[in-house]
């Protein structure tokens, strides 16, 4: 949620700072700006609308410092004037995050002057021009003092040829290059530009340079902070001949399990024993990962017989959650940067409770504040909407689960193994574009199972909503005919989920049901029985037998080809849908 990215070197830095914006656009798309520093002049540009608007302004720009930013608009709806950077006086900044005080701030220290935009940035700029003795890290140690909320900063300065940054709450990461270094939101914008990457503490302060990078702690004592590689390839940012980053992440899928399932044998220990003892636990997330999360409980709940909840985290860190010593808490994320999910972790662990992380980003806020880190391997996930770091995360879940039932991880990694050629094959399915347009045509779209299927039935009407905009809603199979119901007609499509032979008979049910109304309805099985019954009269997709607490990868990566399919006959953007951006810093 906003991208930052800052350079200071020998190069031309708006082209540099130009590239990363395009690399980190999936954190907000609705406007983005450029400031670079030539001849002691800061020199901005700033449009409403995607990166590329600034493409034709690079040429104008010359100078080897500068800052850019792309915004996912909270204060101010998105246009030139509220587009980042901000300026005052010989400042520039771009910020990522949210300053709760702002209008407290602006009463306080600034009656007076006139702002440009309806940003809570802008009261950070105009604070440093008024509170600046001359040193730039202590000047900047005093504006953040005064904030209260969460921001990355990233500040130019005309009497300064570098770039001041400061961090809390916000994720930002330091590259280190030679005779040239770099700030910027996340690893991908730094791919293949730099070897290496610290990451701040909240409270830092760090002052960038050509030649070297100081950081200093909130009391502004130089720190050192730990220099790890960069783990982002340019090859992770390339569509390898893929329309578009949400089919190419559907196809490495397999890949994304494989690696989840290898990389677990290196944790397997940590888990064990962060888990004994443990008599009930919490799974908690947001989006994506929370829908996960309904899997897990019902992986924990069947194999290991203890009480299991899957929380949503901007409901658990409000709801003063029973937790006890006793108690592990699994918080799930992609990013390891959601806002609420990392506070809902803090809280659990400041309860007493056992915190594991499940995240594909090594370096994230999440892995620093867990017991344990149980790395999901999906690799960079660019499109908004999560596909492998889903199956990566039901990976990682179903290997937990196993633990803690007493399974040896290499018991699971078997299980597991027929998973990524069945999702191979999942991935080049022709049969799923007639659905699509059923979908596409409808006025709801209402997904449904029962158990894991209903997990998966969740997350399929996320990812159809997320990149389509067909109204959608995910219901346990039993509800329908307590309200559903009245929403069936003609115009609607109901799509089942079926693979658990135990209850295909009660699903069944209510596929009758739905077609009774004359409502759509598609079926998605690996029951014989189910798809002979229904293929006349619904639209059926089989899948191939498989175990049936691994399902839900073969049918999610069915239901994220569904959502990717209406995406394109909507013509809607199915990597950057409206509104949406994948890391959500702020709550
Ligand atoms: C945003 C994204 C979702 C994602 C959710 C949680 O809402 O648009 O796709 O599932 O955040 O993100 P996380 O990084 O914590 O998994």
């Amino acid at each position: 949620m906003c991208g930052i990215i800052g350079y200071t070197g020998g190069k031309a830095a708006a082209k540099i700072i130009y590239e990363g914006l395009k690399r980190l656009e999936y954190r907000g798309y609705d406007s983005a700006g450029i400031s670079v520093l030539c001849d002691s002049e800061i020199r901005t540009v700033k449009r409403l609308g995607r990166v590329s608007a600034l493409g034709g302004f690079l040429g104008k720009m010359h100078g080897s410092t500068g800052i850019g930013h792309t915004r996912w608009a909270t204060h101010g709806k998105p246009s030139d004037e509220n587009a980042h950077p901000h300026n005052s006086g010989m400042f520039s900044i771009v910020h990522n995050g949210i300053i709760e005080n702002y209008s407290q701030l602006k009463s306080e220290y600034l009656l007076g002057e006139s702002f440009l935009s309806d940003t809570d940035s802008e009261v950070i700029v105009k604070l440093l021009n008024k509170f600046y003795d001359g040193d730039l890290p202590s000047s900047l140690a005093r504006v953040c003092g005064l904030l209260r909320g969460s921001y990355a900063l990233a500040v130019i300065c005309a009497q300064f040829d570098g770039i001041a940054v400061a961090k809390r709450g916000s994720p930002v990461i330091i590259g280190y290059g030679e005779n040239e270094n770099f700030v910027a939101s996340d690893l991908p914008a730094l791919a293949g530009m730099c070897k290496n990457v610290a990451v701040l503490n909240d409270g830092d302060i760090a002052l960038l340079t050509a030649d070297g990078v100081a950081i200093f702690d909130e009391n502004l004592q130089g720190v050192i902070r730990e220099i790890l590689p960069n783990p982002a390839k340019p090859a992770d940012l390339e569509l390898s001949g893929c329309p578009h980053y949400m089919l190419k992440e559907i196809r490495e899928v397999p890949a994304a399990i494989e690696r989840t399932c290898q990389a677990y044998a290196y944790v397997e220990n940590s888990v064990k024993k962060a888990l004994a003892g443990v008599d009930r636990v919490i799974i908690t997330g947001c989006g994506t990962a929370y829908n996960s999360g309904l899997a897990a409980k019902r992986y924990i709940e069947s194999f290991a017989r203890i009480p299991a909840e899957a929380e949503i985290a901007g409901e658990f860190r409000y709801k003063n959650p029973v937790v006890t010593s006793r108690t592990a808490v699994i918080a799930v994320s992609q990013s390891g940067e959601t806002a609420d999910t990392v506070e809902a972790a803090e809280l659990a662990l400041s309860l007493g409770a056992k915190v594991i992380a499940v995240t594909n980003s090594p370096y994230s806020r999440l892995t620093r504040c867990a017991d344990v880190v149980v790395p999901v391997e999906a690799g960079c996930e660019i499109c908004v909407a999560a596909t492998k770091s889903y199956s990566g995360q039901i990976t990682a879940l179903y290997m937990i689960a196993r633990t803690l039932a007493g399974f040896s991880a290499q018991s699971s990694a078997d299980r597991i193994a027929p998973f990524p050629a069945l999702c191979a094959q999942t991935a080049e399915r022709e049969d799923i574009d007639g659905l699509a347009d059923m979908c596409a045509r409808s006025y709801g779209t209402y997904f449904l199972g029962r158990d894991t299927d209903y997990a998966v039935a969740q997350e399929g009407s996320l990812k159809l909503k997320e990149v389509s905009y067909v109204p959608s809603e995910g219901y346990p199979a039993g509800e329908l005919k307590h309200g559903t119901l009245a929403l069936i007609d003609i115009r609607t499509v109901s799509v089942f989920i079926i693979t658990r032979p135990d209850l295909a008979e009660k699903c069944s049910n209510a596929v009758e049901q739905v077609l009774s109304r004359k409502g759509k309805a598609a079926v998605i099985t690996n029951v014989t029985e189910v798809a002979e019954r229904f293929k006349d009269r619904a639209y059926v997709i089989e899948i191939p037998p498989c175990d049936e607490w691994l399902s839900p990868l073969v049918s999610s990566e069915v239901l994220q080809l569904l959502a990717y399919k209406t995406a394109l006959l909507l013509d809607r953007d199915p990597d950057k849908p409206r509104n949406l951006a994948k890391s959500v810093t702020v709550e």
